[in-house]
């Protein structure tokens, strides 16, 4: 049931808090401030590799827990469409972990690639949203996802709940490894805590994103910016409004324009930039000069500090709250849901059930 929303993708934007939420449950102690996995009957320190696989939006869950892995737990981690995996014959190494990411846990492609990882001897997790799901069934390490039913086929609250488990695993892996002490895993645990009231505080945007979608309706193409674990989102961004607006979107990460892509800009395409004030925002907003020099007409997502600081030649901005940069991947998501979104309802296209595509992809 919709209940007071007019889509199911809508709806599902706005359970992010509490599925979110609810997906934290299960991977925290609060009143520890400890991060708590499910049991795990596997050395955890002996894993000295990661392979990710998924498709779609799963798959751009799975590149920002690249970030994370490498950042916090010092493990090498190897990532791929899963499409590709299964026929590129990828050297899988001895003992390895092999973590599958999806939604439906039906996805053919994901699915003959877990099987093939099976085979070949790799210990097999999987964060699916559907408990009883093939890809659950022959998992030795189930890592629920708790988005409750998602109907529209774009891929939203899933996307964010597979961030939630994601950054909590990634935490497991570098306490388990000796990386964070007492102190700095509460502070995670703490941030990650901070997500739902944060996921709240994009929401309240809505009305604004609703009439900046707008300007964006109207164009042929768009870009889509950013750096380090947002630069995932810039790809699910792109893909999210290519999906159901019909509006040729392109993610990049944005050291990236000068070595092509900036060649299209001009003052017909919009460029979103994401943009959290932090480490890597001097560098971002670099490149987002570059784009603005050539008429380019920019949509800054940061913070207050971010756009204080950059947001005065933008066409728009949407201000974030200030958050920690391992919760940035879950905040941002937000806007880019909500952008896409309101292009669609302005272009007026089938939100929940666009052209030519299926919730769950069960062919290859
Ligand atoms: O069920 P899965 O997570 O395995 O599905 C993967 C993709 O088919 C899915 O994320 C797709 O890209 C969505 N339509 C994106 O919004």
């Amino acid at each position: 049931e919709k209940g007071k929303y007019r889509h199911f993708m809508q709806k599902e934007i706005f359970e992010q808090p509490t599925v979110v939420a609810q997906t934290l449950r299960s991977y925290l102690r609060p009143g520890e401030q400890r991060v708590a996995l499910p049991q795990i009957d596997f050395d955890i320190t002996a894993i000295d590799r990661i392979t990710i696989v998924a498709c779609g939006t799963s798959y751009y869950a799975g590149l920002v827990a690249k970030y994370w892995f490498e950042q916090f737990a010092r493990v090498p981690v190897d990532i791929d469409f899963a499409s590709e995996f299964r026929y590129r014959e990828p050297i899988l190494p001895k003992g390895g972990l092999a973590l599958f990411i999806s939604q439906s846990g039906e996805t053919a492609d994901t699915l003959a690639a877990l099987q093939h990882c099976k085979k070949q001897g790799q210990v097999i997790a999987s964060v699916v949203n559907v408990p009883t799901s093939s890809m659950a069934r022959e998992s030795d390490l189930l890592l629920p996802t708790h988005a409750g039913p998602e109907i529209g086929v774009a891929s939203t609250k899933a996307f964010t709940c597979q961030l939630a488990v994601l950054a909590a695993l990634a935490a497991h892996f570098a306490v388990k490894k000796g990386l964070l002490n007492r102190n700095e895993e509460a502070i995670i645990v703490e941030h990650l805590l901070e997500a739902p009231a944060c996921l709240n505080a994009a929401l309240d945007h809505d009305e604004e994103i609703a009439e900046m979608a707008h300007l964006i309706a109207p164009a042929r193409d768009v870009l889509y910016l950013g750096r380090g674990a947002d630069f995932p989102l810039a790809l699910e961004g792109a893909l999210k409004l290519k999906e159901i607006s019909y509006i040729h979107a392109e993610g990049y990460a944005s050291g990236e324009m000068k070595h092509g892509p900036i060649a299209l800009i001009d003052d017909k395409v919009p460029v979103i930039v994401l943009a959290p004030s932090g480490p890597l925002f001097e560098k971002t907003v670099s490149n987002m000069q570059e784009v603005q020099a050539r008429g380019g007409k920019v949509v800054l997502i940061s913070d207050k500090q971010g756009i204080e600081q950059a947001g005065e030649d933008c066409m728009a901005v949407i201000e974030m709250p200030k958050v920690h940069p391992l919760i940035a991947p879950l905040v941002y998501a937000v806007p880019v849901q909500l952008l896409a979104y309101h292009v669609a309802v302005a272009k007026g296209t089938d939100v929940d059930q666009p052209r030519n595509l299926a919730k769950s992809v069960t062919v290859e």
